[in-house]
């Protein structure tokens, strides 16, 4: 029965003061797996060189997980740092981001909890591929803002080697495995850390240019016809148009970022520090020159890590705070381009935060 003295509205995002109850960063972990596989490595197994993969991407390493590592290892990792960096152990939501999940079913995020000690909190995961961190930031925030949760742990985590054709130089040379984690907590708008809103978007008529063809409903139902051809082997790895790719995500992120900087009230040369997915170093300053950016805002760590699609940012935004490059009070800009396709966007002032 309801209280009739309960004004308690579930929609009302205020908290008692009458503040907005906004995400607020409050931890960030990473993880990548030790074995390090270097464009000379590669080179040696399929036609590219190193020479192409620097100058076309601006890559030089990434790290690939050993057979028997799967992406909620990763995730576990990475989650269990951003807690430590947090200061708690305590969230009631779990939010990961991954291509690459553990299983087609069920979601690796109710693993990821138990093993963190969470037992009981929700947990799911989001697939919004390289956009996959950004969508599960807003999701997280929505959380939080609804009074639903207190305390968010959102993870990107990958293991996108257990997807590369290893005959394909056009996306083996490109992807890295890893994890990065935050915690976001219910706090004010006005603090250091606090999210500033979001620009998200998709265009499903653009599905083709990243998939991964087989292994779900639309490729078995087909197989059920009587007529079916074989299945292609191929068609269980990572695919990508990669020119077509590249036009979208510079036109898209630019496009997201002036969205969210209009957003937050932000002029592009305010900006510290822009966070992009790392993809290619050229998409990055590419996206920078659209922006009216100085190009050296822009963080690089693609050379040390790949493409680690949902990870990429949070890979990303702990290399720099660790390289001096990212200091309490810094504005960040954050944006991503993914499979989908999809793209996403959120800013911040980066708080007193030690990753982990
Ligand atoms: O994470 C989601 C978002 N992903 C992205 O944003 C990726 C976006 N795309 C890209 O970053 C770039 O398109 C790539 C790095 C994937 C490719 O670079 P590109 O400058 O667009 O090269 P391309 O595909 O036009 O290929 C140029 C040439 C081709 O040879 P021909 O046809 O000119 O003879 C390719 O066959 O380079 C060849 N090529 C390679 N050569 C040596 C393609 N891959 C390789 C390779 N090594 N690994």
């Amino acid at each position: 029965m309801t209280d009739a003295t309960d004004t308690t509205d579930a929609t009302d995002t205020t908290d008692a003061s009458g503040r907005g109850r906004t995400a607020v960063l409050a931890g960030l972990g990473t993880f990548v797996p030790p074995r390090v596989v270097t464009n000379e490595e590669l080179s040696r197994t399929m036609d590219t060189s190193d020479e192409w993969i620097r100058t076309r991407t601006g890559i030089t390493q990434r790290h690939w997980a050993d057979p028997g590592t799967a992406t909620g290892d990763l995730a576990v990792a990475a989650g269990e740092r951003a807690l430590k960096s947090a200061g708690s152990g305590e969230v009631d939501l779990v939010v990961l981001a991954t291509t690459t999940p553990d299983h087609p079913c069920p979601a690796t995020a109710p693993e990821v909890a138990f093993r963190l000690g969470l037992e009981g909190v929700p947990a799911y995961d989001v697939a919004a591929v390289c956009s996959g961190f950004v969508y599960g930031l807003a999701s997280a925030a929505g959380a939080i803002a609804a009074g639903i949760a207190e305390r968010v742990l959102v993870i990107g985590a990958e293991t996108y080697s257990t997807i590369l054709d290893p005959q394909d130089r056009t996306t083996s040379v490109i992807f890295g495995d890893g994890a990065g984690a935050v915690v976001l907590r219910a706090g004010d708008p006005t603090e250091p850390g606090a999210l500033l809103g979001y620009d998200l978007g998709s265009d499903g008529s653009l599905k083709d240019l990243i998939i991964v063809p087989g292994g779900g409903s639309r490729q078995r139902s087909a197989a059920a016809a009587a007529d079916a051809p074989e299945p292609d082997p191929a068609d269980a790895y990572f695919a990508m148009q990669g020119k077509s790719v590249f036009r979208h995500a510079v036109t898209r992120m630019a496009a997201s970022s002036q969205a969210m900087l209009e957003r937050a009230g932000w002029a592009a040369d305010s900006v510290d520090r822009f966070v992009g997915h790392q993809a290619n170093v050229r998409i990055l300053h590419a996206v920078a020159d659209q922006l009216g950016m100085a190009r050296d805002r822009t963080v690089v760590n693609l050379d040390r890590v790949g493409n680690t699609s949902a990870a990429s940012i949070p890979l990303a935004l702990s290399d720099a705070v660790a390289d001096g490059l990212i200091t309490p009070g810094d504005r960040v800009l954050m944006s991503a381009f993914g499979g989908g396709v999809t793209w996403g966007s959120t800013a911040l002032v980066w708080p007193d935060v030690t990753p982990y």
